[in-house]
């Protein structure tokens, strides 16, 4: 008899992301007519940087000819994207990463979710809380949580993010061992400073714990002041794993590239206690199950790191920091409580009712899509999410149709 793996019974019926796509297709089946504004997924409208485009095009041209035509590739990524992610996202910053520190993938959904097959599975996890649902739902696949009972996971510790903590969650108050932290905050928006990052750093070393550290929307940080990595904080080279993605940063959400870097130095221990580094096991992990990202994606990846992809890169994100501005000044006016869209793509809305309730008003009244905040977690109710990733003219339209129907 075939038996299953009974931890995918504790999970919801079904992903966030896709719940709300079966809602909004119901609705339009129902409606037509109706022309529905899509602001929930954080899924980018603009075209891919014309310096991408092109890489990617003359990288094609590559592979159609014997000489310069590329079988599989490093697993770990081809050494022209490490060099350049490691000099010009960490070494420019004063952060000690090194190419081989560096490993390309298909996305950081994937390496989040991938990244705790490498851990124990009694370790005591920490998430934020509200959280994005992959880091959760990954542990519970896992095994590493009892049943889902009053909106949480048993066994998990929840890092409550709210506004009385300004969305920056305190150091939990029982032991944990690994712990999720995400900034420019999904879904929040918030961000958060070298004083507080440092502050989880030294929780880490003190405690033999380890961060992942999610900052696929790094690139929205304007603010000169905020750090851009976990590891322009002294020490974290030893306790963080950090992710990115290219996906946000230069619209890659259907071209796919992220990349993670597990430093050499970070560590974890075996049931002896004695260090392993986790560079090694994660290297293992890649090599036997992933084959690499294809030769032209990573050539258009290259291409962000250029003069000119650098100004196409920079352009694409002020145009949504754009939207996050209005979103964030119409919502205020009409008198709801915002944080994040600055610094971030996303607002997180105190919408003072049940979130879905707020979502379906939305959805029904204005035609408009968000993402609601209790789909986040129990700190999320009474929340919405607006994402803004979409074009200008449809955020001002949205902004007028829900000043209109609310
Ligand atoms: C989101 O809307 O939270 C993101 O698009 C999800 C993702 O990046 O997987």
């Amino acid at each position: 008899m075939i038996n299953i793996n009974e931890n995918y019974l504790k999970l919801k019926s079904s992903y966030l992301f896709a719940d709300i796509a079966r809602r909004v297709e119901k609705f339009q089946k129902n409606n037509p007519d109706r022309e529905i504004i899509k602001l929930g997924i954080g899924d980018v409208t603009l075209p891919l940087p014309l310096a991408c485009v092109r890489a990617m095009h003359e990288a094609v041209d590559e592979m159609a000819i014997s000489d310069t035509f590329k079988g599989y590739g490093p697993e770990q990524g081809y050494a022209f994207l490490r060099q350049a992610i490691a000099g010009s996202d960490y070494q420019s910053r004063g952060a000690d990463i090194d190419p081989d520190e560096i490993f390309i993938s298909d996305g950081a959904k994937c390496d989040t979710g991938n990244i705790q097959e490498v851990f124990h599975i009694g370790i005591k996890v920490a998430v934020p809380d509200p959280v994005y649902p992959v880091y959760v739902d990954t542990n519970v696949m896992a095994g590493r949580t009892g049943s889902f009972e009053k909106g949480r996971y048993q066994g998990l510790v929840y890092l409550e993010s709210t506004k009385d903590n300004g969305f920056i969650p305190s150091l939990p108050d029982s032991p944990v061992d690994l712990i999720y932290l995400c900034y420019p905050n999904n879904p929040t928006g918030a961000t958060i400073t070298r004083e507080e990052l440092a502050r989880w750093v030294d929780y880490a070393r003190k405690n033999k714990a380890l961060i992942l550290f999610d900052a696929a929307y790094e690139a929205f940080i304007r603010d000169p002041e905020l750090p851009r990595t976990i590891y322009e904080i002294e020490g974290a080279t030893e306790v963080a794993i950090e992710f990115r993605s290219f996906s946000k940063t230069a619209g890659f959400t259907g071209t796919r590239c992220a990349f993670t870097v597990v430093p050499k130095n970070c560590r974890a221990y075996d049931s002896q206690g004695t260090e392993v580094s986790v560079h090694g096991l994660w290297n293992r992990r890649h090599s036997t199950k992933f084959n690499g990202v294809s030769y032209p994606v990573q050539k258009a990846a290259l291409a962000v790191y250029s003069e000119q992809g650098q100004k196409q890169v920079r352009a694409n994100i002020d145009y949504y920091l754009t939207n996050a501005r209005i979103i964030r000044e119409r919502m205020g006016k009409l008198g709801f409580e915002c944080t994040g869209g600055v610094n971030s793509p996303y607002i997180w809305i105190n919408g003072k009712k049940d979130s879905w309730s707020f979502f379906d008003d939305l959805l029904n009244k204005a035609g408009i899509v968000c993402t609601p905040g209790d789909g986040f977690g129990l700190c999320g109710k009474g929340y919405i999410r607006i994402s803004a990733f979409n074009s200008v003219e449809n955020v001002e339209k949205a902004m007028e149709r829900i000043e209109k129907a609310l």
